[in-house]
């Protein structure tokens, strides 16, 4: 993604601190296409990152930043997929990392990431939203913490570059539409932004719909969009199982509400056995395992398309914003039958018991 460097806010190329992030696939989904009725539909899989998810484009942006401003430690507040990503360039950095996350409600495999990278990890009893405000406190106490959430604006900055590599890869036609799940709201409006440089700058002649997809209940903003109100309503003790999702109050909820506004665009609401059915068409159809918060943007396309919000044959984008792997709890939640058979083969009789279970 550093192609797109002169429209990112790095001084100096020295300071570039660098995993080989961006360059994700866009991925035409004609099997699942046909299953939902659509034409043209598209994933952009951000679980192709370094570090599994989307994050790293802001990530190596905001690390390479502080790098210049001679920062030498970090902290955020996490679902998971930030601390991981901050883990892993803090490491790269040489800097010291501190990240905050809600007790119990971390997928293991982010978990797995964050303690690999060395950083030290602070949990927080209750969830993302009490996380986040123990960041905001304690950067303000100790002015040599780095605060690296959704806030700082660099992230968003290299953010935006999911925008600008969706309009290379369809040769600046821009689509019609682009689904993203939404937490803190900051990837959607970050998105949004690089939409509107992109036109800007005359390189892409329009701008798309940006529709945003939350988990019915952790859903503040498109509750507020439903409602047609200028302003969320938070939602205390938020539940879904996308855990990386699980925010009742995202703190860039306005920015969001603007670039739904703006683009005449929507958000949707879906529940965890729509994220589960969705995530496992994506993987059946497609090849592509993703984590169940990002495969609410299939859940969501589904839900409006049904819903004659979608036409079937306008260009879709879905965002699926993190690997499968990073939440392996997953397998739980799967019917037995799907999970594998036990078997020992002892003799011809169970090879021939076998063969007729296939
Ligand atoms: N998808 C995944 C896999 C995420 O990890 C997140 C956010 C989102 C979607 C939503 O993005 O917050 O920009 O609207 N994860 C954050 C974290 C909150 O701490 O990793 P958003």
């Amino acid at each position: 993604m550093w192609k797109y460097s002169e429209l990112l806010p790095i001084e100096r190329e020295e300071s570039i601190v660098s995993l080989a992030e961006g360059g994700t696939g866009l991925h035409r989904c004609k099997r699942l296409g046909r299953k939902l009725g659509l034409k043209k539909l598209y994933v952009k899989n951000e679980g192709e990152n370094p570090t599994g998810s989307f994050k790293d484009r802001g990530m190596t942006v905001a690390i390479s930043k502080a790098k210049e401003l001679g920062k030498k430690k970090v902290l955020c507040a996490s679902t998971g997929n930030t601390a991981a990503s901050l883990a892993a360039y803090s490491a790269r950095a040489g800097m010291e990392c501190i990240v905050l996350v809600p007790k119990g409600k971390v997928a293991g495999g982010k978990m797995l990431q964050v303690t690999m990278h060395g950083a030290r990890i602070i949990q927080v009893k209750g969830d993302f939203d009490q996380a986040f405000k123990t960041a905001l406190k304690l950067a303000e106490r100790r002015r040599d913490l780095y605060l690296m959430n959704s806030l700082n604006p660099y992230r968003l900055e290299g953010q935006k570059t999911l925008a600008f590599e969706i309009s290379d890869q369809l040769d600046s036609k821009t689509p019609d539409t682009v689904i993203l799940p939404v937490g803190n709201g900051g990837n959607i409006s970050a998105a949004w932004k690089g939409f509107t440089e992109f036109q800007q700058l005359a390189i892409a002649k329009t701008r798309p719909r940006m529709i945003g997809i939350q988990a019915e209940k952790a859903a503040p903003i498109a509750k507020a969009v439903k409602r047609r109100e200028n302003e969320i309503r938070p939602v205390h003790n938020p539940q879904t199982i996308a855990t990386a999702i699980r925010i009742g109050s995202p703190v860039n909820w306005p920015k969001v509400l603007k670039a739904i506004r703006e683009s005449k665009g929507t958000a949707e609401t879906v529940t965890d056995p729509e994220i589960l059915l969705a995530q496992r068409e994506l993987a059946t159809l497609e090849g592509m395992f993703v984590e169940p918060a990002s495969a609410a943007s299939i859940a969501g396309l589904k839900k409006l398309h049904e819903g004659g919000k979608v036409d079937t044959s306008e260009t879709i984008v879905c965002v699926t914003t993190g690997h499968g792997l990073k939440d392996p709890s997953v397998l739980k939640r799967m019917p037995k039958s799907q999970t594998g058979y036990n078997l020992e083969i002892t003799n011809r009789n169970s090879l021939d018991a076998l063969e007729r279970t296939l």
